[in-house]
């Protein structure tokens, strides 16, 4: 049998740092031009802000093409779904005139359900009380992660456990959802009880069911298996946006483990999130801040403590669109960037808030590490052991210029050039946009 093509295009906008890259403003941008836009990977953790026309939007679990009239905003199944989250979402989108009618979910996304978030919670707890160790009391390696307590990692947890997972599909089967919860719920009941006896959460899996087969209800009209729905437009010649979300640092396999998120969040989290094959996808536009921000816990080698970092946080706007929390601010680190950009195969760059380092006299750049064995320019893919990452730093001149209304790469003052060339020369990656406000506008193709 002869094997049918596929011609169609699909590309990819993945985050190259720890988050909040502005790849939902990409997404926006790029959006129109394509026929579906698909997030593959992460759940409400991920907050992604888009400006249009002034308007400020603030999307966690829907994707950024649902601005792009016409555009199919497809849920792929390697997300985790909080329901009642999702359908707010959507219903601020409505409230804001934002037409919605293009939203597909995956009937095999999984559920993040309440005692998820109830055991992010706990363990987040848990891992900030010190660890008694016995008799030999030994020092606590791991701390809390600083999740967002949204219930991601135990709903992915779930989902490997395989036998105390809900997936989508499930809502709309009661049976099979009440059986299956009141085994779950007994279960987790137990280890709420177990763990926190002084006030045990308790979940009643009737009440459960019945609440989830009325969301069931409401998302009924959205729900498909969107692997046939990808291949099918696929077939039809239809081009395809990936969105990834938290970004590649975090990515279960290839972050800062155990300081990441739950899923793989570099680009290759397309294939098994969305059920399209890799080579699908031949472009892939890594997005990195032209400094390095992150939030939670973990190593970042380049942070700043001192006053150079409170005025990037402050022109920077850095705080979390999900939490509120101030991020962590710090260099751009060239080591992870371009570690970054081999794990998701990143065939072009977009720098995203260059506007921001303006006004410093002097730009840094990490570009090695000194390691207690010695220097490397290889990133340590261990969240414990690059703790002990010093970064070596380049040093450029900085540019003091407002180039919030440059639109053209020749515009931008020499040395802001000369830092996006050092970047792109050492990283070995083109970079096509630059990013120099929250605006569409204000973008710079090159
Ligand atoms: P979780 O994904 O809520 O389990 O959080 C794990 C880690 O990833 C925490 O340090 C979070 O702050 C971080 N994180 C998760 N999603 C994002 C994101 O979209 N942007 C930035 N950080 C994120």
């Amino acid at each position: 049998m002869v094997h049918q093509s596929v011609d169609s295009q699909a590309s990819a906008v993945v985050g190259l740092q720890w988050g909040d890259e502005g790849k939902g403003k990409l997404v926006d941008l790029l959006a129109s031009e394509f026929d579906a836009v698909v997030r593959y990977n992460g759940g409400a953790n991920a907050g992604h802000s888009v400006v249009v026309g002034g308007e400020r939007y603030s999307l966690h679990l829907v994707p950024s093409g649902i601005l792009s009239p016409g555009v199919k905003a497809i849920i792929g199944n390697g997300v985790v779904i909080d329901p009642e989250r999702l359908l707010e979402e959507l219903k601020t989108l409505q409230d804001r005139g934002v037409d919605t009618s293009g939203m597909v979910i995956s009937d095999r996304a999984h559920v993040v359900m309440p005692y998820h978030k109830a055991e992010d919670a706990l363990r987040e707890e848990l891992l900030t009380a010190p660890v008694d160790g016995g008799s030999v009391q030994t020092k606590q390696v791991v701390s809390a992660i600083g999740t967002t307590r949204r219930g991601i990692g135990p709903a992915y947890a779930d989902k490997v456990q395989r036998a105390t997972a809900i997936r989508i599909g499930d809502l709309l089967n009661p049976e099979i959802l009440a059986s299956k919860l009141e085994m779950i719920c007994a279960m987790k009941n137990t280890v709420f009880a177990a763990l926190h006896p002084s006030e045990p959460e308790v979940f009643d899996a009737a009440q459960l069911t019945e609440e989830m087969v009325a969301i069931g209800k409401r998302l009924e009209p959205m729900i498909q298996d969107t692997a046939y729905l990808l291949d099918d437009l696929r077939r039809a010649g239809k081009s395809i946006l990936f969105e990834g979300a938290n970004a590649t640092m975090l990515d279960v396999d290839h972050g800062t483990f155990p300081y990441v998120t739950s899923s793989n969040a570099s680009a290759l989290g397309i294939g098994p999130g969305s059920g399209v094959p890799p080579q699908a996808v031949t472009q892939i536009i890594g997005v990195v801040k032209a400094y390095c921000t992150r939030v939670g816990g973990g190593p970042m080698p380049t942070e700043l403590f001192d006053a150079i970092g409170e005025d990037i946080r402050r022109r920077g706007r850095e705080f979390g669109t999900t939490t509120g929390r101030p991020r962590r601010v710090g260099w751009l680190d060239l080591v992870a960037l371009k570690y970054a950009a081999m794990i998701s195969g990143a065939t072009e760059l977009c720098i995203t808030l260059l506007d921001v380092l303006s006004g410093e006299p002097e730009l840094k750049l990490a570009v090695a590490y000194d390691m207690p064995s010695g220097r490397t320019d290889r990133f340590i893919a261990d969240g414990i052991l690059l703790d002990d990452a010093v970064p070596v730093y380049e040093t450029m001149v900085g540019f003091s210029e407002d180039i919030t209304a440059v639109r053209s790469f020749d515009e931008l003052p020499p040395s802001a050039r000369a830092y996006i060339e050092r970047i792109e020369s050492f990283v070995g990656v083109p970079v096509g946009t630059v990013s120099v406000g929250p605006d569409r506008e204000q973008t710079i193709r090159r």
